[in-house]
């Protein structure tokens, strides 16, 4: 069953939705609060360990039934269906789009080119295991002997993006080995990294899907290199592990295949961090901390394909996301999570949601007419209070956030973490309210300023409020509620996808950079310049110079 092919626009719902636009875009949530006591209860999710409340977004019940119309007429369950069924819903590519197999129980049944992949998941799940035991007991070592300290995650986009992002988010359950990330095809990332390194004691894993990607590769080699300055060839056997669908080229680099973890076809890079890709998770924070990452995206993917649609956390940040990107004209979106354990989370999610829904061809080939993926940005409170929340609160432009917060902090003190909630808080309620004239002018009446004197600073002081914000208030940051978390995103990311009419999960912008950039490199590398405009032409031969 191929995913359906309707333009949002031609329905019923988004005409509707436009109407209602007209008629309620200046209302206030202000006054949305005023007039119905039980709005806040109205407009919350609680499931599992999460509390999601959207009340504070500028919507009322009817703009809340006609986004779930939308989700009707563009058939969103059937395509939810299809989805979990493993259906070739990534039709560019010709693949099923199935990383919530990676996270399914042992007894569950998921079909992929016929046959249940879910054995084969948990061989792979068992062989992650059995290794990293191995490797964090100190039973397996290296060539000298001595046991592991140090391991390298070589890989880029969902093949470090993902295992970055959770190792830092999971730093609290850390163990004593010390995780490095090495990404940038830039030089200066791998030789200040290798700075710290000691080859007798580092275990690198190369993780690539294709095992054909340019900076993976360079890295890679370098690193071997490197390594071989003090060990043998024979040595790179213990050394040097890999995670890719490519067995060949694995083979070509010379990493043994008794340490090459398979991928699949059916799991999409930005996806991964649930298969062999997180094998730095793993190796991080131990496998049963991993194994709970996973269980906390298995509940999330339950939640998404059960719950109905109103109660449904994934499909209400979605359609709310599309209300403020296609009715209020809002481009960009902020995720800022009070923790500094998720400093690397939006940059993580920037790839997840751009990549997937940075596309302006919809499912039937046409260019659309409408606005599709949301630019996404952020930092962790309270920093990004001392830094861009100016904008956010007094600039022009309408950017909808998600805070992001937790009841329980990991480090136990009080005092910090509750002044840190308070940030919390405070930001979404001053987002909301803003600060009226008649405020400011109470304020300078108190430190005994005549109005007639400060008139001119007042409408610098007011706060125009009407920021609308979702609170995902977490019981406590732990590998099941971030297993969670990311999924729920995940699903998101799925849900605009589907409404927006286009291909989520292909990335063809980003195969042209690849290809550009090696024919680039021949004009670098060779005497003659290709056939450029006068630009680039220009810049080459100044560059060579
Ligand atoms: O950035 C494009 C991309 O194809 C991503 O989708 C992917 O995560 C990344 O490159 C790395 O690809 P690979 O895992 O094949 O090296």
């Amino acid at each position: 069953m191929a995913l359906s092919k309707i333009n949002p626009t031609s329905t019923e719902a988004w005409s509707k939705l436009a109407s209602h636009f007209d008629k309620t875009q200046n209302q206030t949530l202000k006054t949305l609060f005023e007039t119905d006591s039980s709005r806040a209860k109205k407009f919350t999710i609680k499931w599992n360990d999460f509390f999601v409340d959207f009340s504070k977004n500028r919507i009322s019940e009817e703009t809340i039934s006609l986004l779930l119309e939308l989700a009707d007429q563009v058939n969103l369950k059937e395509a939810i269906t299809a989805q979990f069924s493993g259906k070739l819903i990534n039709e560019t590519e010709g693949r099923a789009v199935l990383h919530t197999a990676l996270r399914a129980k042992k007894d569950d049944t998921v079909i992929a080119d016929g046959n249940n992949i879910v054995p084969e998941v948990f061989e792979v799940k068992a062989n992650i295991k059995a290794f990293t035991d191995t490797i964090i007991s100190g039973t397996k070592k290296g060539y000298s002997g001595k046991a592991f300290t140090d391991i390298v995650n070589i890989g880029i986009g969902g093949s470090d993006l993902g295992p970055a992002m959770v190792v830092e988010a999971l730093k609290f359950y850390k163990n004593h080995l010390k995780t490095h990330f090495v990404s940038n095809v830039d030089g200066d990332h791998v030789h200040e990294i290798l700075k710290e390194l000691n080859p007798e004691t580092t275990l690198f894993v190369v993780v690539s899907k294709t095992f054909t990607t340019q900076e993976t590769l360079s890295n890679a080699t370098t690193i071997k290199k490197w390594f071989l300055k003090d060990a043998s060839q024979q040595d790179i056997a213990k050394h040097f592990a890999a995670v890719s669908t490519n067995t060949e080229k694995i083979a070509e680099f010379g990493i043994s295949p008794e340490n090459v973890f398979p991928m699949w076809d059916w799991v999409g890079g930005r996806f991964s961090l649930w298969s062999a890709v997180g094998l730095s998770i793993a190796l991080s924070v131990g496998y049963d901390n991993f194994d709970k990452l996973l269980s906390g995206a298995n509940e999330m993917d339950t939640h998404f394909r059960e719950a109905e649609f109103s109660q449904n956390i994934p499909v209400m940040l979605a359609l709310l996301s599309i209300w403020y990107n296609n009715f209020y004209g809002a481009e960009t979106e902020a995720i800022i999570p009070y923790t500094q354990y998720l400093s690397r989370f939006s940059t993580y999610l920037q790839q997840g949601i751009m990549e997937s829904n940075g596309k302006s061809v919809d499912r039937g080939g046409n260019r659309i007419n409408y606005e599709s993926g949301t630019i996404i940005w952020g930092e962790p409170g309270t920093n990004s209070q001392h830094a861009f929340f100016q904008l956010i609160h007094q600039g022009t432009k309408l950017i909808p956030t998600d805070f992001i917060g937790f009841k329980h902090s990991l480090h136990g003190d009080t005092d910090h973490h509750n002044k840190l909630m308070a940030n919390f808080f405070a930001q979404t309620e001053a987002l909301m309210n803003g600060k009226p004239k008649e405020e400011v002018e109470k304020e300078f009446e108190l430190v005994g300023k005549a109005i007639s004197e400060v008139d001119q600073l007042i409408p610098f002081k007011v706060f125009e409020g009407n920021k609308p914000t979702n609170t995902i208030l977490i019981d406590k940051l732990t590998p099941r509620s971030l297993g969670s978390l990311i999924a729920l995103y995940e699903h998101k990311i799925f849900v605009q996808g589907i409404i927006w009419n286009i291909f989520s999960y292909d990335q063809w912008g980003v195969e042209l950079g690849k290809q550009l950039a090696k024919n680039v490199l021949n004009d670098i590398e060779n005497s003659e310049i290709g056939k450029h405009d006068s630009s680039t032409i220009q810049l080459l031969q100044y560059f060579k110079n």
